[in-house]
C-alpha cells in the first residue's frame, strides 16, 4: 500500500475531461502522476466504482502490453484508494506538436512504426481506444512511446480493431489534413507488415471494414438531416 506522502505533485501539465495529470516526484524519480478527478454529478458511491474500475483497466494495460515489445510508460504504483496511477515520466513531444515540422523521411519512419506497434496490440486481442497524435510521444532518442491506455479494451473483432484505426484516420484528416494521407499510407504499410501471409485476409477485412464504418456513418448523418 502507497502512503500518499510518497506523491509530491510538483506541475499540473493536462486537465483533461476525466483524469489531471501531473508532473512530479515519487521516491526520488521522476514521475507522471494520473490522477482521476471525483465527478460531483454522479452518486459519489458509483463515481469512486468507475474511477477505481478505470485506474486499474489503464494500469493493467500498460503492464500487460509492455510485453509485446511496445513503448509504453512503466507503471510505478497503482493507488487504486485515490485513482491515481504513478507512472514513468517520458520526456519528449508529443506527435501532434512536431508532425509539422517532420521531413517526409521522418514522417514515413514514424507512422511505419506506429502502424506496427498498433498491429502488435490488435494481433494480442488489444484495442488502444483512443489513438491520436496527442497519445503518441517522441523521445529525443526518437523512440516511439504510446500512451492514455484509459479506453483500452481487449477484443478480437474485426469490427474493433477497424473503428480503432477508424478513429485515427479521421483524427489525421481533421488535425493533419494535408499530411494525412501520406502518413495514414505510412502507417497502413507498418500495419500489415505485422500480418502473416495467411493472416493477410484478417488484415485485409480490418480495412474493408474501415469503409463499411465510414459508409455507416454517412448514412447516420444523412438521416439526421432529415
Ligand atoms: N507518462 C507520461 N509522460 C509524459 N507525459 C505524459 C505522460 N502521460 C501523459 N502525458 C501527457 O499528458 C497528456 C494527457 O495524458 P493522457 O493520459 O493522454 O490523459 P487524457 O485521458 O486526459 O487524454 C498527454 O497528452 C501527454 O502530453
Ligand atoms: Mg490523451
Amino acid at each position: 500500500m502507497m502512503s500518499n506522502s510518497e506523491i509530491i505533485k510538483e506541475k499540473l501539465i493536462h486537465k483533461g475531461a476525466e483524469a489531471s495529470l501531473y508532473y512530479g516526484h515519487w521516491f526520488n524519480k521522476e514521475v507522471f502522476f494520473k490522477y482521476r478527478i471525483p465527478k460531483k454529478y454522479r452518486l459519489e458511491e458509483l463515481d469512486k466504482k468507475i474511477r477505481t474500475m478505470r485506474t486499474i483497466i489503464e494500469s493493467r494495460a500498460l503492464i500487460t502490453v509492455k510485453n509485446f515489445g511496445l513503448n509504453v510508460p512503466q507503471v510505478y504504483e497503482i493507488d487504486t484508494k485515490n485513482s491515481i496511477i504513478v507512472m514513468k515520466y517520458i520526456k519528449g513531444e508529443k506527435l501532434k506538436d512536431i508532425l509539422n515540422s517532420l521531413n517526409d523521411n521522418k514522417k514515413q519512419e514514424y507512422f511505419k512504426k506506429i502502424g506496427r506497434d498498433i498491429a502488435l496490440l490488435h494481433k494480442n486481442g488489444h484495442i488502444h481506444g483512443d489513438i491520436t497524435t496527442s497519445n503518441i510521444i517522441i523521445t529525443q532518442n526518437e523512440d516511439i512511446f504510446l500512451i492514455d491506455f484509459g479506453l483500452h479494451e481487449y477484443s478480437d473483432t474485426i469490427e474493433d480493431k477497424s473503428v480503432d484505426l477508424h478513429l485515427f484516420k479521421r483524427v489525421l484528416i481533421s488535425s493533419h489534413g494535408k499530411d494525412y494521407e501520406f502518413c495514414f499510407k505510412a502507417f497502413l504499410e507498418g500495419y500489415k507488415s505485422e500480418y502473416d501471409k495467411e493472416d493477410l485476409n484478417v488484415y485485409n477485412m480490418i480495412i474493408k471494414n474501415i469503409t463499411a464504418i465510414e459508409t455507416r456513418g454517412r448514412y447516420v448523418k444523412s438521416e439526421e438531416r432529415l
